[in-house]
């Protein structure tokens, strides 16, 4: 069986959790290696639906195994809900949800010090989903200040830990930002109680991960976020904290890149973006709330109204490029399906300039402008379609322009939230 990985080809909510939830079948471990609960992933299971902020979304699949990894940013509180809510309809995680010791853990200081720092900045803020992934991260970076989960094991070294960066975080809180401060108690008894919680889900995932590998069983490593909101490679700084991208599997699961089989990356079939930043192929005008309304694009953690665009060949060039897909999964495709016309981003110009590449500086991108190619829409509802062959050709010949701008091939299209609705190409 192989090892697989499965991220965002652009600005996150793709769909990455659909096609994860696919693509278990051939899976006997799901893992998040990266983010914390900033990603929102929606599966429907029959009448079911489930969002998952933590927990990958292979969870739902009782005969296989869920990992989180050691580049998750853990909140217990969220991690607990998605315990709790699993169970309510009937989905036990005892035994089969590893957590890994070396990830780290969000802590209430971490959202206080993000929404302060947020609205200070005002109209330059990042416009983060306000979980504690940026601050979280920080410290562990910062090394002195980060606490990981197996510091949960031994309660008085938890409340050790917290307790000396609160007098720290409450400095920021009050001398920097002016906002209150957070009382010691009752955060040190909430995470030791969360603490008593975790332990039997505390591993060290990187062998349980060896092991398995070595057992030839399937691997899917579960990206959040997306391509283009990866810390060192996205629109800096309107990014998230970690890297989204294939490398951030190998680091953020402890696994070496010789043992991935299959990258691939899940690609709506329009652009999305929730959150401040630039997007060159953003529509600020009627098709672009036509978009938003067909697709409900609203944040599944945030509820924020997604900004809607056409797709954009230089950001699933970029995702190709970084990430060394293998394949693609175009999502959404019926969401277009009332769509007269429909525009593709080949490339941009500046200055009378071609440009190939997303650029790196911000003020250069601002000034590039998108270079579209127009196919025509389909008209037709491709939710009962099932084979490629059924599709309309207009949807085909979109999905084959897809296809040879990125240089990937495709092997999943998606035509409906469903399981079932689902082409394998
Ligand atoms: P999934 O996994 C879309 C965006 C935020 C903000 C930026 C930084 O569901 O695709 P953060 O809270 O991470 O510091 O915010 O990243 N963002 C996402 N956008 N989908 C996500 O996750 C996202 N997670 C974070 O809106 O622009
Ligand atoms: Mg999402």
């Amino acid at each position: 069986m192989s090892v697989r990985i499965v991220l965002g080809a652009q600005w996150g909510d793709e769909g990455k959790a659909k096609i994860v939830d696919y693509l278990t079948s051939d899976a006997d471990v799901v893992v998040r290696f990266q983010g914390g609960a900033n990603a929102g992933h929606t599966i429907k299971v029959g009448d079911l639906e489930f969002v998952f902020h933590l927990i990958p979304a292979g969870i739902v699949h009782l005969d296989k195994s869920c990992v989180i990894g050691n580049g998750v940013v853990l909140e217990p509180e969220a991690l607990f809900a998605e315990i709790d809510e699993l169970e309510e309809k009937g989905i036990s995680t005892e035994g089969r949800l590893f957590i890994s010791e070396r990830a780290h853990l969000v802590l209430p200081y971490h959202k206080a010090i993000e929404s302060a720092s947020e609205e200070k900045i005002g109209d330059a803020a990042i416009g983060t989903t306000l979980r504690g992934i940026g601050p979280t991260y920080y410290d562990k970076i910062n090394r002195s200040s980060g606490i990981r989960v197996l510091d949960v094991i031994d309660a008085d070294v938890l409340a050790t830990k917290i307790r000396a960066n609160l007098r720290e975080k409450n400095e920021i809180l009050t001398k920097v930002y002016g906002v209150s401060p957070l009382e010691e108690g009752p955060m040190i008894e909430a995470y030791v109680a969360y603490g008593e919680r975790l332990r039997p889900y505390i591993i060290d995932t990187s062998v349980y991960l060896d092991e398995a590998i070595k057992q030839g069983k399937g691997i899917l490593f579960e990206g959040s976020q997306g391509t283009l909101l990866d810390v060192d490679h996205g629109s800096y700084p309107y990014v998230t904290s970690s890297n989204t991208t294939a490398g951030g599997a190998c680091t953020g699961a402890g696994i070496g890149p010789t043992r991935i089989d299959d990258v691939v990356g899940v690609v709506k079939a329009y652009t999305t973006r929730v959150g401040n930043g630039p997007f060159p192929t953003e529509l600020n005008d009627e098709m672009g709330e036509r978009i938003r309304e067909l697709g409900h694009e609203y944040g599944a953690t945030t509820g924020r109204p997604r900004r809607c665009g056409w797709l954009d060949a230089v950001i699933l060039r970029m995702a190709e490029r970084i990430n060394g897909l293998t394949a693609i999964a175009v999502t959404r495709i019926d969401i277009l399906d009332e769509i007269e016309e429909l525009k593709i981003c080949t490339h941009y110009t500046r200055n009378g300039e071609r440009v190939d590449h997303f650029p790196a500086d911000l003020n250069v991108l601002a000034e590039c402008e998108p270079v579209y190619e127009t196919l025509p829409g389909w008209q037709t509802d491709t939710t009962k379609c099932r084979t490629y062959d059924s599709l309309p050709e207009q949807t085909k010949a979109y999905l084959t322009r897809i296809s040879e701008l990125s240089g990937v091939k495709i092997t999943i299209v998606s035509v409906g939230p469903d399981r079932e609705e689902t082409i394998f190409v």
